[in-house]
């Protein structure tokens, strides 16, 4: 017997091999997807009715910093260097491990909400937000965010937290955690530091997450600094390949693409932060066409201002069809398959499609709603029509986490009167100096 159903649903697959299902089933056993048909013989513990709904996998956030959604709107509309250095790193400072398990509450029940199943993230006191990530039954790839700014004491010290954390909770949770080494950017990273953590990564048979080129102004230090960039930086030290993912990748020339063209690089593209710190447009058409896997993130809660990977997919599509002045770049389902297969690509799952053998990370988006009537397209409406708000029900690992707009995982009143209370006590301390 199967342990779920789901039953009358529209199967958006997202697998090449198989056409979507105008009305089908998608049956779940232990963890993993066993069938995806029109129909089924079968008998289930759980049978889900997903009439007028789309059943499609999971959306993939691949850059994320969750404990950030305590900033939600702190600082909003700043520069770059003074949100970062005035605002965000002296409150970061104030932050207890308890806090960053809250926030990282909030941050899942955010993502289980608006049909986001799995995310990478990197960030500070990863002890309390895995422990967040176990409870919440969500799957992530969580690394520690190390900074040296040159400093090699201080480099070494973070590589020690890095590699402790790493060891300490990778394949924790059923598998559903996994974790990475997060070296924060290459200019507040020395060179030894990165060297090391890609012998590290390479020894723990772990993957990197990184910050690349999101500010000219790192482009502009790098050259200073090594007079080359941070790309011919990293491929001159033997750094990238197919186990880093890169966040942001804005400022690219054509021969950095072709670097991580041929590297295998995985990029997490996050357009509406990129818009709202006024970073740039990443050129994630010219890498598309050369074959780089390019996913979706949402960054972090402070830089956006919210977690869901539909605004990002219809910002996406939009900001580089504008960009490219061609309509025709980033169809909907090209932008569908970036937030789900390319995302589940980079993380190294098997998932990110409904297919037989597949992990069950699965959503049901209600389609019987005024904004998304009617329906001639289902990928257009997904989007460019649909929210995080529309997804009514959410599985991961087979487990289903929220039914019907039910969040099952946890009191959701009691995790948002826990944020407010936490960022209470957090901001009245922040001064206007820079700590680091
Ligand atoms: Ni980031």
């Amino acid at each position: 017997m199967a342990d779920i159903i789901i039953k009358n649903g529209y199967i958006l697959t997202m697998n090449p091999a198989q056409d979507d299902i105008k009305q089908g089933v998608v049956v779940i056993k232990d963890g993993i997807i066993t069938r995806v048909a029109e129909s089924t013989d079968e008998t289930a513990d759980t049978i889900i009715d997903a009439k007028g709904g789309v059943v499609m996998p999971g959306l993939v956030n691949t850059h994320t910093h969750a404990g950030m959604t305590l900033f939600r709107g702190y600082a909003d509309d700043l520069a770059l260097s003074d949100w970062l250095e005035n605002h965000i790193w002296p409150a970061e400072a104030q932050l207890t491990g308890n806090d960053l398990y809250i926030g990282t509450k909030l941050a899942c029940l955010e993502m289980i909400r608006s049909g986001t199943t799995a995310f990478v993230d990197m960030y500070i006191h990863m002890d309390s937000v895995a422990r967040a990530v176990e409870e919440s039954g969500m799957r992530a790839a969580l690394s520690y965010g190390m900074i040296d700014l040159g400093d090699h004491e201080r480099g070494m010290s973070e590589l020690k937290e890095g590699r402790r954390f790493v060891r300490e909770w990778n394949g924790r949770a059923d598998g559903r955690i996994t974790t990475m080494y997060g070296p924060h950017a290459p200019h507040t990273c020395s060179r030894d530091l990165l060297g090391l953590v890609k012998e590290y990564a390479i020894d723990d048979n772990v993957k990197i997450h990184i910050h690349i080129l999101e500010t000219e102004a790192e482009l502009n230090e790098m050259k200073k600094m090594f007079g080359m960039c941070s790309v011919n930086m990293l491929d001159e030290l033997g750094f990238l390949d197919n186990d880093v993912i890169a966040a942001h990748c804005i400022w690219l020339s054509d021969g950095d693409m072709d670097i991580l063209n041929k590297c295998g690089v995985n990029v997490s593209h996050n357009p509406v932060s990129n818009m709202k710190l006024a970073s740039g447009i990443s050129p994630v058409p010219k890498m598309l066409a050369r074959g780089v896997n390019v996913s979706l993130g949402t960054d972090g809660c402070a830089s956006n201002n919210n977690l869901d990977m539909f605004g990002e997919m219809k910002t996406a599509a939009l900001l580089h069809k504008v960009d490219t002045s061609d309509p025709t770049t980033l169809p909907a389902r090209q932008v569908l398959e970036m937030a789900t297969v390319n995302g589940a690509r980079a993380m190294g799952t098997n998932s990110g499609m409904l297919k037989l053998g597949c992990m069950a990370d699965v959503i049901i988006v209600d389609m019987d709603r005024p904004h998304l009537t009617p329906v001639y397209n289902v990928a257009s409406h997904l989007v460019y029509s649909a929210s995080g708000g529309d997804v009514r029900t959410t599985i991961v690992d087979g487990k289903v986490l929220m039914d019907d707009y039910r969040v099952l995982v946890m009191d959701e009143q009691k995790v948002m009167d826990e944020a407010r209370s936490a960022t209470e006590k957090i901001l009245p301390t922040v001064g206007l100096t820079r700590t680091t």
